[in-house]
């Protein structure tokens, strides 16, 4: 099957580009194609509509191709298109990382710029092992994470992650990890709104993995505030206070992985605020500069940051970690745009004033065929199908097919649909994402 590029005119052919998480025999077959974006919508490269109902892949937070930021895009790449930032450095990373910092927790204004969020969890690590090695407490080695966990693919957050099929197929290749149960309990909070009311002792195991590792060898607990890629888990009410007060009664550093919570999806700036817990150490990316050039950022603490810089001797580097693309100009530039988008438009307020109706739109769709929960916190949205018997996953597949043939981009894992549409989303448009899913899952078995 040959495919047209619709800005050089190329014919294409679909054979070469070995493609991620994609079941790529399936797709080359029976390809998804998109060939341009605006605003909530893309385009198919035979001019078909479709809503989009996932912000890409949650991170087109302020919408597609905005054009101040595709203006900063095209200003920095003719101005300086890359500087190296290994002991040299340029104005746009520094404005970049005062941007962010802008908008962290209190006291998290460090920023360490990566390229993706799987850097960033990665990055997130080393930190942590480097935090405890500067202040005298090196045995401090094990990273516990959670059940369903994603942190994504690199090594460190493979193997803190606790998605079964992403590790299986790898030997333990970071030694030291541990895992506290997920907090999904459907019997219980099958079609909550907001967060669930039960599970927050689902926290004490935290305190049973401590005991049993004693908090001496245990340097951080990894979770996202709220999961999303394992499809959308709501922390239930009272769970992340418990976590947090545990690691702070016991030295552990609490790593937030705010990949795809940060920049506005709950309503606030991060999860962090959103639910009044500051971590040691946030990780994010996606939406730090919505997505138009890839970039990802740790942030630290003042206690994490100035115990590995103010503790390495003078003229040394203090943190022998960094990529290449770190803090790249083009992906600066984005990040300076977005977040004068985000609070020139107030788009992290929107997200909150819309979500109740958010909410009441997606929990309309209790009853539908094979819908088993609902679950919704800010502009995320989880919708839980009864898988089909004998074939885990396919009713998932078939309705995320449907709804792109009907005109909504909707994700998903395995039998969960996961939502997450840019914050400048319609009542409208909210209306349409549901019915398109609503008419999907009728049309399936
Ligand atoms: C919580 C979380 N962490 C890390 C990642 C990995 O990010 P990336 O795909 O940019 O490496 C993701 C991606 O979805 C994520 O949701």
């Amino acid at each position: 099957m040959k495919l047209e590029n619709p800005l050089t005119g190329t014919m294409v052919s679909l054979d070469e580009w070995w493609m991620p998480f994609t079941a790529n025999r399936q797709f080359k077959a029976a390809p998804r194609l998109l060939a341009r974006a605006e605003g909530m919508y893309y385009w198919t490269p035979d001019g078909r509509q479709v809503l989009d109902g996932t912000a890409g892949l949650w991170c087109v937070n302020a919408g597609h191709s905005r054009k101040p930021i595709v203006e900063a895009v095209q200003r920095q790449a003719a101005t300086m298109d890359f500087a190296p930032p290994f002991q040299v450095g340029h104005p746009v990373a520094f404005e970049a990382a005062t941007a962010v910092a802008s908008v962290a927790p209190a006291g998290m204004g460090h920023v360490f710029f990566v390229n993706s969020g799987s850097e960033a969890a990665d990055t997130a690590i080393k930190m942590a092992l480097a935090y405890h090695r500067a202040r005298g407490e090196p045995s401090r080695r094990i990273i516990i994470g959670r059940e369903r966990g994603y942190h994504g693919v690199n090594i460190g957050g493979t193997m803190a992650g606790g998605i079964p099929g992403n590790r299986k197929i790898w030997p333990a290749m970071m030694a030291g990890v541990d895992h506290i149960r997920s907090t999904h309990d459907l019997a219980r909070n099958a079609f909550s709104r907001g967060q669930p009311a039960h599970g927050a002792e689902f926290a004490d195991e935290l305190e049973r993995l401590v005991a049993f590792h004693d908090p001496s060898n245990i340097a951080a607990l990894i979770v996202e505030p709220m999961a999303g890629s394992a499809g959308v888990l709501i922390p239930p009410a009272g769970y992340l206070e418990k976590l947090a007060a545990t690691c702070r009664k016991h030295g552990i550093l609490l790593i937030f992985d705010e990949v795809i919570t940060g920049f506005g999806r709950l309503g606030s700036p991060f999860a962090a605020q959103h639910f009044g817990i500051t971590p040691d150490i946030l990780t994010c990316a996606k939406a730090i500069n919505n997505a138009a050039v890839p970039l990802g950022a740790v942030l630290a603490s003042d206690a994490v940051h100035d115990a590995i810089v103010n503790g390495a001797g003078e003229g040394a580097i203090e943190f022998l970690h960094g990529y290449t693309y770190s803090g790249h100009p083009l992906a600066c530039a984005a990040v300076i745009a977005t977040q004068k988008l985000y609070a020139a438009e107030k788009l992290f307020d929107r997200a909150r004033e819309i979500a109740p109706y958010w909410e009441a739109a997606l929990h309309s769709l209790k009853g539908a065929r094979h819908v088993i929960d609902i679950r919704n916190l800010g502009l995320v949205g989880g919708i839980e199908l009864e898988p089909r018997p004998g074939a885990p996953a396919r009713r998932g597949f078939e309705a995320h097919v449907k709804c792109f043939e009907a005109g909504a981009l909707v994700r998903f894992t395995a039998d969960i649909l996961a939502l997450s549409p840019p914050l400048v989303i319609e009542k409208t448009q909210i209306d349409q994402l549901v019915e398109t899913i609503g008419a999907a899952l009728q049309s399936i078995d």
